[in-house]
């Protein structure tokens, strides 16, 4: 693709707005400073002033999403992940892959790529997501054995999972559902109460541990290589 294709596209401009804006500096191609529109790029890794772009239509945010923000595209009086997005991202239809609880922090992912989402969604795909949470008693060993078995939290019993404490009340737990309050109801099963959890990675995705609360930014070429073809 002409690379000043690529930039109208990617940033919403004319060709020719595209074309001033690439004269004037900013852009990387895998690194390598970019100044000719009339250039063709083919799966570089192509950055405007340090950030990812890419042309495609599809765009696959990483958000550490604070704690007090709702993971859905709008709320009449509630402020919304897409919120926190610069007006940019709003032509491009973006939606929260799933939803963390409002009083959840971490990892959340904003695509809007649908077919993805149905892909890291569906229950047969067994999607890896895994949480800290933390405690408000300690977790003995013998609930750490009933949680990984499964639990029933509330007519379906949780398929087997991971749990590694991290101190007697942190637990680093991965579920493959994604059932409403799933891991506050499994820590509920086993007489404990989550005062705070993070989910810290999605999809076989880390979480990047340089996003504080609320910032956000496009999965990387490698990220979204691992996102898009770990499902096919
Ligand atoms: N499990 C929960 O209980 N809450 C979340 O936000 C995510 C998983």
């Amino acid at each position: 693709m002409r690379f000043d294709k690529y930039v109208s596209d990617a940033l919403g401009l004319t060709r020719s707005e595209a074309r001033e804006l690439i004269k004037r500096g900013g852009f990387t191609a895998d690194g390598r400073l970019l100044t000719a529109p009339a250039a063709h790029v083919d799966g570089e890794e192509i950055r405007y002033n340090g950030e990812v772009i890419s042309p495609v239509g599809m765009v696959y945010i990483m958000m550490n999403k604070p704690a007090g923000v709702l993971s859905a595209t709008e709320d009449k009086n509630q402020k919304t992940v897409l919120d926190l997005l610069p007006e940019r991202y709003g032509r491009y239809g973006l939606f929260p892959v799933g939803r963390l609880d409002k009083d959840t922090e971490g990892f959340l992912l904003l695509t809007n790529d649908g077919a993805l989402a149905h892909r890291v969604l569906s229950p047969k795909n067994k999607v890896g997501k895994t949480y800290i949470a933390r405690l408000s008693r300690e977790l003995v060993p013998e609930k750490i054995y009933i949680l990984e078995k499964g639990v029933d939290i509330g007519g379906y019993v949780t398929r087997p999972c991971k749990v590694e404490m991290t101190d007697p009340k942190t637990a680093k737990i991965t579920v493959i559902e994604g059932k409403f309050h799933q891991v506050k109801k499994m820590f509920l099963a086993v007489d404990n109460h989550v005062e705070a959890l993070k989910r810290v990675s999605f999809a076989g995705l880390e979480l990047d541990g340089a996003l504080a609360p609320g910032e956000y930014r496009e999965l990387c070429t490698k990220e979204r290589e691992k996102i898009l073809h770990t499902m096919q």
